[in-house]
């Protein structure tokens, strides 16, 4: 079984590369590394003591990706390619648009032409946009607050007319929640250029002094104690999950929230992280990021049912995984 895996060098999907490996698929990854580093290729086969074939493409450059499918006998894809910085999104809409949906519709193009029908997508709980409800369930009302997640929620809309248009399709959406953590080894994990946007990497390199000081974005949210509350998920959960959707005997089309179905302000996991990791965090509270919302968690009671998805991870494991990562690679 032989998996063609878009943006494989990334954070979430290097760690799913693992977890094909050790199952026994053979893996291709395309990646253009405009957001990765090549040199996760040769940790990845450090972890997996496997092969992997890697081909530097950009998704936008259907005729490049077309000797793939021409070269390569693929039976199923994920498809993890994309931009994903929301601020950026709105500073350059149309490189979002151009990049997410140009990348995606030339995969899908190529698919159908090459009669590869599986497809496990990533998609974002940003979609939900501001929930009617908490837990929230994957029939929830969508919109989005910018470019990046209206990228993700037309994806899903050009997955969903497909389908429609030719059954033949076997397609899962994933609504990722919050991933964080590094795989166990310390040769993989998440290490933005520049300033981070989202919480954890923050969080580490106040750890690490490589910055002074964490902006809690606002202590008067509807919450425990007034700072945001998301669901966060180990990323070596959450790349599981890609395994089980591709073994899922149900096909159509299917989404999943892939989340812990549990809540965590920003200032417990600020306490979590000192306390497993002995490490002070300074932080100062700031005014609310405009887009944000108060809370944000999944029911992942779906994707237990259908695709018997099971997180393992604590926040614990999270902190101390995030940490190390950071610690191995500066
Ligand atoms: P990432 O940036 O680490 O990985 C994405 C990979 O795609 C990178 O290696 C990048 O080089 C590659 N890529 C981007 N555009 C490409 C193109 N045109 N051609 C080829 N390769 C291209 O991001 P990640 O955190 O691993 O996220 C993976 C997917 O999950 C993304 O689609 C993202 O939007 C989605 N997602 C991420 C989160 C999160 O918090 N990390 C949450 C929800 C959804
Ligand atoms: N936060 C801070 N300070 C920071 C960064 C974040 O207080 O420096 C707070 C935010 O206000 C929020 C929480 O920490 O309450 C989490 O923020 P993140 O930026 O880490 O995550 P978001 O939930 O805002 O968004 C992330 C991704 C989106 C994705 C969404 C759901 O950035 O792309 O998770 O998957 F859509």
């Amino acid at each position: 079984m032989k998996v063609l895996v878009t943006g494989g060098l990334g954070f979430i999907g290097s760690h799913t590369v693992v977890d094909l490996l050790n199952e026994g698929y053979e893996v291709v990854i395309v990646d253009n590394l405009v957001n990765s580093k090549e040199d996760v290729l040769s940790k990845i086969k450090k972890i997996t003591n496997k092969d992997v074939t890697f081909y530097k493409i950009d998704l936008c450059l259907k005729e490049d990706l077309r000797k793939i499918f021409e070269k390569e006998k693929i039976d199923s894809v994920i498809h993890f390619a994309g931009l994903k910085a929301v601020g950026e999104s709105v500073e350059k809409p149309l490189m979002y648009y151009e990049n997410n949906l140009i990348s995606t519709i030339n995969l899908l193009e190529l698919m159908q032409e090459y009669g590869v029908y599986k497809i496990v997508f990533s998609s974002s709980a940003t979609v939900y946009g501001n929930p009617k409800s908490l837990p929230i369930y994957e029939d929830f009302p969508l919109s989005t607050t910018n470019p990046y997640g209206t990228t993700k929620l037309m994806i899903e809309n050009i997955l969903t007319d497909l389908y429609k248009s030719d059954n033949k399709f076997d397609i899962t959406i994933l609504r990722y929640f919050n991933p964080i953590g590094a795989h166990k080894s310390g040769l993989l994990g998440e290490d933005p250029n520049g300033i981070p946007n989202n919480l954890m990497p923050y969080i580490v390199r106040v750890a690490t002094s490589k910055l002074p000081v964490l902006n809690v974005f606002g202590n008067d949210y509807n919450t425990v104690d007034g700072t945001g509350v998301r669901d966060y998920i180990h990323v070596c959960d959450l790349s599981y999950g890609h395994v089980l959707a591709l073994k899922n005997k149900k096909t159509g089309l299917k989404i999943y929230n892939l989340g812990t179905g549990k809540g965590t302000s920003v200032l417990e996991l600020v306490k979590r992280f000192e306390s497993v990791n002995h490490v002070k965090i300074n932080y100062q509270i700031t005014k609310r990021r405009e887009g944000d919302i108060d809370s944000c968690y999944a029911s992942n009671e779906k994707a237990v049912r259908e695709l018997g998805f099971n997180p393992k991870y604590t926040l614990d494991d999270m902190c101390l995984d995030s940490y190390n990562f950071i610690k191995n690679n500066n």
